[in-house]
């Protein structure tokens, strides 16, 4: 099966058979939420109907979602784990639950192609539902609609097998939130039996034994808690379902191979990464191969999503300068001398372009962007590696050698070589490296603790509060006060709320000068004493389009929106929640205005 038939056969089947809407993807680069750093699954964007705010589309929706994890950057490299990949998911907001949900996935993966599903052998299927905890009971409803499809409850020392349904407490069987806070709940997740011989602990830990003979495909997740900031899980009002099935995944099953790495997806960039490096074939270097194509894949679409991330030492800039240096890196190792980065890019925004069409749109910013990347970390390799090759007769004279923290924070603090180049060149040379040590080191030095930002941000501030909800609005506010101070060519290129404060980054070439900020804090604030109504309406996107409604226009599928509207003064698609008038906001001022990157601004503000 081709790649645009899966994703198409997965939105026909819910379309059609199951009476759900399509919706767009989200951007990579989450709106207004500062709890992660990128788009980590399909429910992301769908946080606030999760919740309970109503949806334009209705109560069933499907998609298909660009995500990114950086938590697995470590495993990247072994055959399953990838920093993109593309989700397939449907939702129940408040609509179905448990027992639909379950029917219609077990439909979708087993029913013939030619009936609408992907036609997997259910023999080779197991599943596995929640346990039960002090916080949630044990998920019978889910296990009897299992059973009533054929599959039975595997025994106490049950051989692994397909057919089987297994119970896992809450770190197999519960997903979310995705922040701190937010909604979450028990799922149910289904495994692909690869044919692969089953490893020593197959038989003891059923299918969660991660070594890659029963692959998960598919999680239902029901989400019917919200998860507090005391630890709490509150029953939600709506029973909800949020299901993610991994496209790279059922992919590779569905054509036969073990991992994603060998279909259509990554075929043509791994055969670049071959001819510009030499190798002859799939398994010399395999792991440096597959990062290689996984980081740059990866960068490619953070690259090139509309947000305008480029690489730089803080948060999603920093991700993406470390996926491309340590392809850069991966690339040194299997003998790439030329700059290569941008090649094998060019071949992902060809091959993606199709489906992904900001891929084409911002080719040329992909390739300058990679291009320049790969100049300044040459520079910086050579040096750190000379570095380092002088500290190694050193070191390798103790029996257990050991490089200390405060060198290898020297090495990315003078010569800017990140600390995990350090610990791969270590571990080649079967050294070890002082990481608590490091860490006091890096912790000390305040300014360089943003690189950090990916962990803090984890443990964010993910809430909908009123405090964030009257952010939001005052950033429309903010928004519609810079066109008029600075002109219309200002576009909103990211948002992101905590309780504290908004920040706001926009297109504009030049610094704001004070006048400039006083007139748009005045503007923001006569509209805050106006006492402006807030209201939303619904409709097409083209209708919102010829209201002037701001927002992102880039919809294939003729999407009704709704569109927040501030009295006379802004129109916005948008997806709320807001506050009812303006007046809420009591005052606004700009805390700060600084360069984001090249072309875009960014405002911190505050309210009250
Ligand atoms: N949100 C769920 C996941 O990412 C479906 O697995």
């Amino acid at each position: 099966m081709k790649a645009h038939q899966l994703r198409e056969q997965f939105i026909n089947f819910f379309v059609t058979k199951h009476g759900h809407k399509r919706i767009n993807g989200a951007s990579l680069i989450p709106e207004n939420d500062p709890t992660v750093l990128f788009t980590t699954a399909g429910m992301h964007p769908l946080v606030p109907y999760l919740l309970g705010e109503k949806h334009p589309q209705g109560t069933r929706l499907v998609d298909v979602q660009k995500c990114v994890r950086t938590d697995d950057i470590d495993e990247v490299g072994d055959t399953r784990h990838l920093t993109f990949f593309e989700m397939m998911g449907n939702w129940s907001l408040g609509d179905y639950f448990k027992e639909d949900a379950v029917k219609m996935s077990y439909e979708f993966l087993t029913a013939p192609v030619e009936n609408g599903g992907i036609g997997l052998d259910p023999k080779r299927l197991s599943v596995s539902c929640f346990e039960g905890d002090k916080d949630a009971p044990k998920d019978e409803e889910a296990a009897s609609t299992w059973e009533s499809l054929g599959f039975r409850r595997a025994k106490d020392g049950e051989p692994l097998a397909g057919g089987l349904i297994y119970f896992y407490g809450k770190k197999e069987n519960w997903w979310g939130p995705a922040g701190q806070t937010g909604p979450c709940g028990p799922d149910t997740e289904m495994f692909y039996d690869t044919g692969k011989d089953k490893c020593s602990q197959c038989d003891a830990k059923g299918v969660s034994c991660d070594c890659g003979k029963f692959v998960e495909i598919w999680n239902d997740v029901f989400m019917q808690y919200e998860k507090q900031e005391d630890g709490n899980f509150k029953p939600l009002a709506q029973q909800n379902v949020d299901t993610g099935l991994g496209f790279e995944r059922a992919l590779a099953i569905l054509n036969g191979v073990e991992t994603p790495f060998e279909t259509e997806l990554f075929i043509d960039a791994l055969k670049k990464i071959r001819e510009l490096s030499g190798l002859k074939n799939e398994s010399e270097f395999a792991e440096s191969q597959r990062i290689i194509a996984d980081h740059i894949r990866a960068a490619t679409f953070i690259l090139g999503d509309p947000y305008g991330i480029a690489p730089s030492n803080t948060d999603q800039g920093y991700v993406l300068r470390r996926l491309i240096r340590r392809a850069i890196r991966h690339g040194k190792k299997i003998g790439i001398k030329e700059s290569f980065t941008a090649e094998v890019a060019k071949i992902y925004i060809e091959y993606y372009k199709n489906v992904y069409p900001e891929l084409d749109q911002f080719a040329e910013k992909i390739v300058n962007e990679l291009e320049k990347e790969e100049e300044k970390f040459s520079k910086t390799i050579l040096q750190g590696e000379k570095e380092f090759e002088k500290l190694l007769p050193n070191l390798m004279r103790g029996k257990n050698p050991m490089l200390p923290g405060r060198v290898a924070f020297k090495l990315y603090d003078t010569y800017g070589f990140p600390i995990e180049m350090t610990q791969e060149l270590a571990k080649e040379n079967g050294i070890s490296v002082d990481m608590e040590e490091y860490e006091k080191a890096f912790e000390k030095h305040q300014e360089l603790s943003r690189a950090g930002a990916e962990k803090k941000f984890a443990g964010g501030l993910a809430d909908h509060s009123e405090q964030t909800t009257k952010l939001h609005t005052a950033t429309h506010l903010l928004h519609e006060a810079l066109r008029k101070v600075l002109g219309t060519h200002v576009e909103q290129k990211g948002s992101n709320i905590t309780v504290d404060r908004l920040r706001f980054d926009f297109s504009h070439p030049d610094k704001m000068t004070d006048e400039q900020i006083k007139q748009v804090e005045d503007i923001v604030n006569e509209q805050i004493k106006r006492e402006l109504d807030v209201t939303c309406e619904e409709m097409s996107l083209e209708e919102a389009r010829k209201h002037g409604a701001m927002g992102l226009f880039e919809s294939k599928y003729g999407e009704t929106v709704k569109v927040y509207k501030i009295g006379d003064f802004s129109i916005e698609v948008c997806g709320g929640p807001h506050v009812k008038n303006t007046r809420e906001l009591g005052g606004f001022k700009i805390q700060k205005e600084q360069s984001s990157s090249s072309g875009i601004r960014r405002i911190k503000g505050i309210i009250g």
